[in-house]
């Protein structure tokens, strides 16, 4: 069987991560939440005093990004890979309106995006690999089989994060998510470096309205006519 990367970009909370899970479970790939690589070294920096809102200390946290390790262990329980920083299991941790409000900063720093970008294409070098994020299709994996670029209205998207936080029994506002969601999609697609974009050759799908399994089932058909391709 051909052995295929599939790169998944878009704004936030378009269910990127939802499909890239039940996609590589249907293929037996190793999926990547590379938004959560970007989420562990924010929550690194908030733990160490680096950003707040007070301000952001770039430097200190350039001086100790080689102490970073993020890696990933697959719990069967959940059926996806969790994150952890330093051997500790952070996968809650990262997941807070308050890591969201300051992980577009901490993303916007060229040496963390390079740090993170090398671990990815390393992860990436044996293929059969889905990995989702903002650059995966432009930056980490140029040469992917077959790139998507996931999108829906911000109040969409803003709804699906409130109800997925309020499970969580987080006390958010749905107007405070909404006013997150807006300012990371216009930080991340007006960055320097590696800003969110469609690639050329991406192919874009709105899943404003659709449910889960017709995302599923229109997703899988676009794997599969790479998956038979000469
Ligand atoms: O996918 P997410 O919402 O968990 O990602 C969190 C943030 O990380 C997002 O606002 C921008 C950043 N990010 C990035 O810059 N590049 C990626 N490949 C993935 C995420």
């Amino acid at each position: 069987m051909k052995k295929i990367t599939i790169a998944i970009d878009g704004f936030s909370s378009t269910g990127k991560s939802t499909v890239a899970k039940q996609i590589a479970k249907h293929l037996g790939y190793v999926y990547i939440d590379s938004g959560a690589m970007y989420r562990a070294v924010t929550y690194f920096a908030m733990s160490k005093g680096f950003i707040n809102e007070k301000g952001f200390d770039v430097e200190g946290l350039i001086s100790k990004l080689d102490n970073i390790t993020v890696s990933f262990k697959f719990n069967k329980n959940l059926g996806f890979a969790e994150v952890y920083l330093n051997g500790i299991n952070i996968e809650k941790e990262i997941r807070t309106l308050e890591v969201s409000n300051f992980v577009s900063k901490v993303s916007a720093i060229p040496q963390v995006r390079q740090q993170l970008v090398k671990q990815q294409q390393k992860m990436g070098e044996e293929k059969e690999i889905v990995m989702d994020g903002r650059d995966i299709g432009t930056v980490v994996f140029p040469n992917a089989e077959l790139k998507l670029f996931m999108t829906a209205s911000a109040k969409t998207r803003a709804l699906r994060r409130y109800d997925e936080l309020k499970a969580k029994g987080d006390h958010v506002s749905y107007e405070d998510v909404l006013k997150n969601v807006e300012e990371r999609d216009y930080l991340d697609s007006t960055r320097k470096d590696s800003p969110l974009y469609k690639a050329n050759e991406a192919i874009e799908i709105d899943n404003s309205n659709m449910s889960l399994d017709e995302q599923f089932s229109t997703i899988l058909k676009l794997v599969n006519s790479v998956l038979n391709q000469d």
